[in-house]
């Protein structure tokens, strides 16, 4: 479907493919959305202002001390204007300048203050291209969030031949229709997601407890980039420091029990991610007065065990969601337990999480994970950040619901 009255800003970058830019705002205005642009002091170099609004027909803004264009609209209501932003051409150094999160102009200030989508579009020599820098920067910035299309294999302004030439017009066009057609598609099947995230803890008294050292980020993260999506969230956390981001509706329990019972309250939803480390049991009496030191037996404490959140919603047979995602903390076996894991409460989705290294797992920023699916295909993801693989698992959720597919492609 082509999009139409959409409102996308482009920032117009200090690269020889700037003027490719020109063709993108002419496509763009011809479905009939509105464009706004940015042009940076090197863009300028390249495309002037006069072309950029002849397209547009509107003002090109380029400084940020710029009074009139303060006035206009300001650094703030334009991203908050754009329902996409463009950076085309994204050089090597302004993913530099983005990495380090940098507010020195116009345009890496509204990036910096957008609450939008922005779409990255880098052009560059093969060399700049590959070299260790500019692939440590790509791989922060799509922890970021950021998105990306290109660059393309070809021949290059300066002559040379590889990775790096930028994406034409009608790519980048095709890019947005689909983006946008993805997001309506969404919206229209007014998808619901629950996740679970966080420690759970079973108390012996009022103030000793089981637990374990997880934080809640891993949760966090998925519950943030599954919204994001424009799937309604609701997250179901155990005690954590983190405060979720508005939109995700957030309910907070302390023992297992708890998060099932908020669980089951949440049914239907379409799509379960359950990344909690719930307690497996929890004792089986908890005393209503702290147990005195002389009345602890030392040598043993009777448990029982805790419901299974993820098997429930596996194999509920009223409400089963479309979509069940488990995670499996595994320290030896990985690939092997976890898919057992998986049959075992029929999921559809399994994240092997291997916390045996003290590098990553609980409580860190950093997951070693694999995802499997019901059929037994493994995506390798090697230790990341928790937001990366949260954006990896909100991108596989969604190839799966719109596709109905439940194994990989
Ligand atoms: O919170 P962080 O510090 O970010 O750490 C994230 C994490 C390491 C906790 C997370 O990435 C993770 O691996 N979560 C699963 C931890 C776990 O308890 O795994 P498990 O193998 O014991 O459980 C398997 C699955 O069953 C999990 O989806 C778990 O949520 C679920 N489960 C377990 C017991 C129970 N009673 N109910 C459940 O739903």
């Amino acid at each position: 479907m082509k999009i139409k009255d959409k409102k996308i800003l482009i920032i117009i970058g200090g690269g020889i493919a700037a003027y490719k830019s020109l063709d993108l705002i002419r496509l763009l205005k011809k479905n009939n959305n509105e464009v706004k642009t940015i042009l940076t002091k090197s863009g300028k170099e390249f495309v002037t202002p006069l072309s950029v609004s002849t397209l547009t027909r509107s003002k090109t803004f380029e400084n940020i001390f710029d009074k009139d264009s303060e006035v206009e609209i300001d650094h703030i209501s334009l991203s908050r204007w754009a329902d996409l932003i463009i950076v085309l051409p994204t050089t090597a150094n302004f993913m530099t300048k983005l990495c380090l999160g940098k507010a020195e102009d116009l345009a890496t200030t509204v990036i910096l203050a957008s609450n939008k989508d922005i779409l990255l579009v880098p052009a560059m020599n093969v060399r700049m291209w590959i070299h260790k820098a500019t692939q440590q920067n790509v791989k922060i910035l799509k922890d970021y969030g950021y998105l990306f299309i290109g660059p393309e294999k070809g021949e290059m302004a300066c002559g040379e031949y590889g990775e790096g030439k930028m994406s034409s017009p009608r790519q980048i066009f095709s890019f947005i229709e689909k983006y946008f057609n993805k997001k309506n598609i969404i919206k229209s099947k007014n998808l619901k997601a629950l996740v679970t995230a966080g420690p759970t803890r079973e108390y012996l008294d009022p103030v000793r407890y089981i637990s374990n050292e997880s934080s809640g980020k891993q949760g966090f993260e998925i519950a943030e980039a599954l919204s994001r999506l424009g799937i309604k969230t609701t997250l179901i956390t155990g005690p954590s420091n983190l405060s979720s981001k508005k939109g995700i509706k957030t309910k907070k329990i302390i023992t297992a029990n708890e998060m099932y019972e908020e669980v089951k309250k949440c049914l239907p939803v379409d799509i379960a991610v359950c990344a909690a480390a719930v307690a497996d049991f929890k004792p089986i009496k908890k005393s209503k007065i702290k147990i005195k030191k002389s009345k602890i037996n030392f040598k043993s404490i009777e448990l029982e065990k805790n419901r299974d959140i993820v098997e429930f919603l596996g194999k509920n047979n009223k409400h089963r969601p479309s979509l069940v995602i488990g995670f499996a903390a595994e320290t030896e076996n990985l690939n092997k337990n976890a898919f057992s894991k998986l049959r075992q409460k029929n999921c559809d989705l399994i994240v092997a999480n291997d916390v045996s290294k003290k590098d990553s797992g609980l409580n860190s920023d950093y997951n070693r994970v694999s995802i499997i699916d019901n059929s037994g295909k493994i995506k390798v993801i090697k230790k990341s950040r928790k937001s990366f693989i949260a954006n990896i698992i909100a991108e596989i959720v969604l190839d799966k619901l719109l596709i109905n597919d439940r194994s990989f492609n």
